[in-house]
């Protein structure tokens, strides 16, 4: 059956273009640092409180705070200031997994009736991707969601509200600081992962506390743990690189290596582990926000939806492999030597480039996570099933915004291999 694909990326002509410029066309001259104003600590909500008390007339102090059913319960740490300033507020729990469409136009809608001038956050990544996408249907209900251009298109948000504060109750998406929204379009079968970028999606402000992720159980620390690490790792060694990206990146992956085992073992007992990974995930936001995840989201949100594995789980598994591809035409890596202790003596570049891609897999199943599609197990996913699907698998691949920004040129035959020698392991050597 062919289907419907409404985005913009997914146009070949994009696709040859991007191709041709690996993977810079759309960056062309220009490069830019986009974030949020970044605040941490039990004070945090006194201070952006001050703020909105001092910028919004108070017959126009209304928030809509999103939210989804398990992480409504922070949402009484917030109120209790916006009660403080005299702010109304309604709090929206409709936020559900991954993003699908008719979630965004029910926001939108209580949008429309309450007027809010703040959209507060609380949530993991679907929560952010949500409130993204409310506010764009909310502010301009006539876009085409699919045909927003990044770069060089502007919505003009901001128009009928003022704020947009994100306070994640994970450390991993980055989706705090980013420009993206990651949504499902439910139209297709079986659902796609599509990706959505603007500036303005970025949130004004962000608000770090370690009290809203001390909590998260041993599997969610570790896959959106992993998820920060493939953010940060994949964007390190793309080629659009810049001193401030790398910046980022660097310390993101140096974070996340000491901490993050520490985190996931001790949970909510390392405080000081949950601080570093809350600020590691978003430096790693902030890095490859400004420049470009590796391919291993491309793989991964096509594994993710096909066979629902969860995101951080499905980039962490592909994360060696979008290295290993992108390390036959690049060098970038072995700056990352130091970081994993890895001496280059007189080894040959061969060896050095063993060394780093084990030093990698080790981290990765120190954490219990598979670095390959066999030995998964959550969920188990059999040899016939798996190459049963490769041809969607490749499709949806190649289908990814990612793809586009990749510089080796992609290509449908290129993701069916990486997709084969994932199964059991096989190292890229193409
Ligand atoms: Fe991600």
């Amino acid at each position: 059956m062919v289907q419907k694909k409404p985005a913009w990326y997914e146009a070949t002509i994009i696709k040859d273009m991007m191709g041709l410029m690996g993977g810079r066309a759309l960056r062309g001259g220009m490069s830019h640092f986009i974030s949020s104003r970044i605040y941490q600590g039990k004070a945090s909500l006194l201070r952006v409180a001050h703020l909105l008390e001092a910028t919004i007339d108070k017959e126009d102090r209304r928030a809509l705070i999103i939210t989804d059913l398990f992480t409504q319960k922070y949402a009484k740490y917030v109120t209790e200031y916006l009660e403080m300033i005299g702010m109304e507020y309604r709090i929206w729990t409709g936020v559900e997994p991954e993003v699908p469409i008719s979630t965004i136009y029910e926001g939108a809608k209580i949008c429309e009736e309450f007027k809010p001038q703040v959209l507060i956050a609380i949530g993991g990544g679907s929560v952010m991707d949500t409130t993204k996408m409310v506010m764009v249907k909310y502010e301009k209900p006539e876009v085409n969601i699919f045909m927003i251009l990044p770069y060089f298109g502007s919505i003009g948000l901001r128009k009928k509200m003022k704020y947009f504060i994100a306070i994640p109750t994970t450390s991993g998406t980055g989706s705090e600081v980013t420009q993206i929204a990651v949504i499902t379009d439910t139209d297709r079968d079986p659902p796609k992962k599509l990706e959505i970028l603007s500036d303005e999606f970025c949130a004004d402000i962000t608000i770090l506390f370690t009290d809203f992720v001390k909590d998260m159980p041993p599997f969610l620390t570790m896959a959106t743990g992993l998820d920060a690490f493939s953010h940060a790792i994949g964007a390190f060694v793309s080629n659009w690189g810049s001193p401030f990206a790398d910046a980022m990146n660097s310390t993101a992956i140096k974070e996340v290596i000491k901490y993050l085992p520490r985190a996931y073992k001790y949970g909510a007992k390392d405080i000081e582990a949950r601080e570093h990974m809350q600020m590691a995930a978003l430096m790693a936001g902030i890095g490859f926000g400004n420049t470009t995840p590796g391919i291993d989201h491309a793989l991964g949100h096509s594994l993710g939806k096909i066979f629902n594995v969860h995101h951080g789980l499905s980039v962490g598994l592909f994360t060696i492999y979008s290295i290993m591809f992108q390390a036959q035409v690049t060098d970038r890596w072995k700056l990352l030597l130091p970081i994993f202790d890895i001496q280059e003596d007189s080894k040959s570049r061969e060896e050095l480039f063993k060394e780093f891609s084990q030093a990698i897999k080790d981290f990765i199943t120190s954490l219990d996570a598979p670095v390959c599609v066999k030995d998964m197990k959550n969920p188990e996913i059999t040899k016939e099933e798996y190459f049963e699907k490769l041809d969607l698998l490749t499709e949806y691949a190649d289908d990814d915004a990612v793809a586009l920004t990749s510089f080796r040129t992609m290509s449908k035959k290129l993701f069916r291999t990486i997709f084969e020698y994932a199964w059991d392991g096989k190292d890229i050597d193409f």
